[in-house]
C-alpha cells in the first residue's frame, strides 16, 4: 500500500475536523468547530503559514493528519526557521499501525530538506510518543500569580484602554526587546501577533456567549504602547496569554495586572502565566507554581544541533499565545 502525505484541501479538512471534533471541540458545537478552525486558516498570517497535512493511502483514505506551522525563533542569537506542529491525529480506527509516526517522520525530513532548523510541539500525551522522533521536553514555568500583600484594594489609578490592531507595531518592538535576553524565543512579527490575538478572539466568538471573554489591555505613553497584557478569561480563571512592557522592572504590566485583580469584586479570582525570562512584576507575586497540562518539546532538525548548554528554565520566552 503506498502511502503519500498531502496537503489537506477543504473536503479532507472536513473529514479531518470531523474526527478530532470529539477530541479538540473545546465545548463548541461542530459547526462552530468548523468556522474556528477555517477562521484561523484564512487570516492574512494562516493562509501563508498554516497548512493542515495527511497521510492518506492509494485510496484516499485518511491514515493521520497533523497541524504545520511556519515560524521563527532565536536560538542563542541565532535566528532558525522553527516548524511547529500541532493537532497530530489518528483516527481511532487506524490507530496502533504506526501512521501517526510514519506522518511526522515525513514531515519532519522535508523540513530539513528545506531549511528549517528546529521542530516543536506542545504534546498533550506521554512525551515518549515523541521523545522516539528526537524530541525532547524543555522547561516551561506555569503560576497562579496574586497581588502583593499591602497592595491598595479596589480600582487603581493606572489608565488602560483596550487594545487595537493599531498597537501592534509597539507590541512587536516589545516582543523584541524581551527576545534579546533569552537563549531561545519565537520571533513574533506583526502579522503573527495579530493572528495570536484574532485567534483568541474567534475562540471566544465562537463558543457560548460569555463563556469565553478575551480582554487585551494597553497603557500608553507619549501617544503609543508602552505595555500591554491579553488575557483569556473563563469563569474566574484568567490566563495571560501575552504581556510586555517597554519598562524592564514590568511595573506597568504590574499594575495592569492588579488592577484587572481588583475590579469587579474578584471577578478573576485565579490569574495563571508562564513566567518569561526577567523579573516578576513588583506588585504581583508567586500564589502557586503549577504543572502546565502540555509539555513544550523540541527537536533540532538538518545541520542543527542541540543549544549547549542544555535551555533550563529562565532560558526561554515563550507565552501561552504561542502555543499551536
Ligand atoms: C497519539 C496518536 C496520534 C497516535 O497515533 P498512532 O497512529 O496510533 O500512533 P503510532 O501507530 O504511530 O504509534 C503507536 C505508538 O504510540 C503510542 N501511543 C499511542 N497513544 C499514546 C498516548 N496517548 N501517549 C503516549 N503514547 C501513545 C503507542 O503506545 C505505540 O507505542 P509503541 O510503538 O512503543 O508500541 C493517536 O492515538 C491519536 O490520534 N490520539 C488522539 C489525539 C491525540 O491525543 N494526539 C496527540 C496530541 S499531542
Amino acid at each position: 500500500m503506498a502511502l503519500n502525505v498531502v496537503a489537506a484541501d477543504a473536503p479532507l479538512v472536513e473529514r479531518i475536523l470531523d474526527e478530532t471534533f470529539p477530541v479538540w471541540g473545546q465545548g463548541l458545537d461542530r459547526a462552530a468547530y468548523g468556522r474556528y478552525n477555517r477562521a484561523q486558516a484564512a487570516t492574512p498570517w494562516g493562509a501563508a503559514n498554516l497548512r493542515r497535512v495527511a497521510l492518506v493511502d492509494d485510496g484516499g483514505r485518511l491514515l493521520a493528519s497533523a497541524k504545520r506551522y511556519v515560524l521563527a525563533a532565536t536560538v542563542d542569537g541565532e535566528r532558525v526557521p522553527l516548524l511547529g506542529l500541532g493537532a497530530v491525529f489518528t483516527p481511532e480506527a487506524r490507530r496502533g499501525h504506526g501512521y501517526g509516526r510514519e506522518l511526522l517522520r515525513r514531515v519532519l525530513e522535508e523540513a530539513a530538506e528545506q531549511g528549517f532548523g528546529l521542530a516543536m510541539l506542545f504534546s498533550e500525551i506521554a512525551p515518549r510518543y515523541y521523545e522516539h522522533l528526537g524530541f525532547r521536553m524543555l522547561p516551561v514555568s506555569q503560576v497562579a500569580l496574586s497581588a502583593r500583600p499591602g497592595a491598595r484594594p479596589g480600582p487603581l489609578a493606572i489608565a488602560m484602554r483596550s487594545g487595537d490592531f493599531g498597537d501592534i507595531a509597539s507590541i512587536v518592538e516589545m516582543n523584541e526587546s524581551a527576545r534579546a535576553g533569552c537563549r531561545l524565543a519565537l520571533v513574533r512579527d506583526a502579522a503573527y501577533v495579530r493572528f495570536c490575538i484574532a485567534r483568541k478572539r474567534l475562540l471566544a466568538a465562537s463558543g457560548a456567549p460569555g463563556h469565553r471573554r478575551v480582554e487585551f489591555f494597553v497603557v500608553e505613553e507619549g501617544g503609543r504602547a508602552a505595555a500591554y497584557v491579553v488575557l483569556l478569561e473563563v469563569g474566574e480563571h484568567a490566563m495571560v496569554t501575552e504581556w510586555g512592557d517597554r519598562d524592564p522592572s514590568g511595573a506597568r504590566v504590574g499594575a495592569m495586572l492588579q488592577t484587572i485583580l481588583a475590579r469587579d469584586a474578584g471577578a478573576v479570582a485565579c490569574l495563571r502565566a508562564w513566567l518569561n525570562p526577567g523579573p516578576l512584576p513588583p506588585q504581583l507575586e508567586i500564589a502557586a507554581r503549577e504543572v502546565p497540562p502540555l509539555t513544550m518539546m523540541m527537536r533540532p532538525l538538518g545541520r542543527h544541533v542541540w543549544p549547549s548548554p542544555p535551555l533550563d528554565t529562565g532560558d526561554i520566552a515563550w507565552w501561552p499565545a504561542d502555543v499551536f
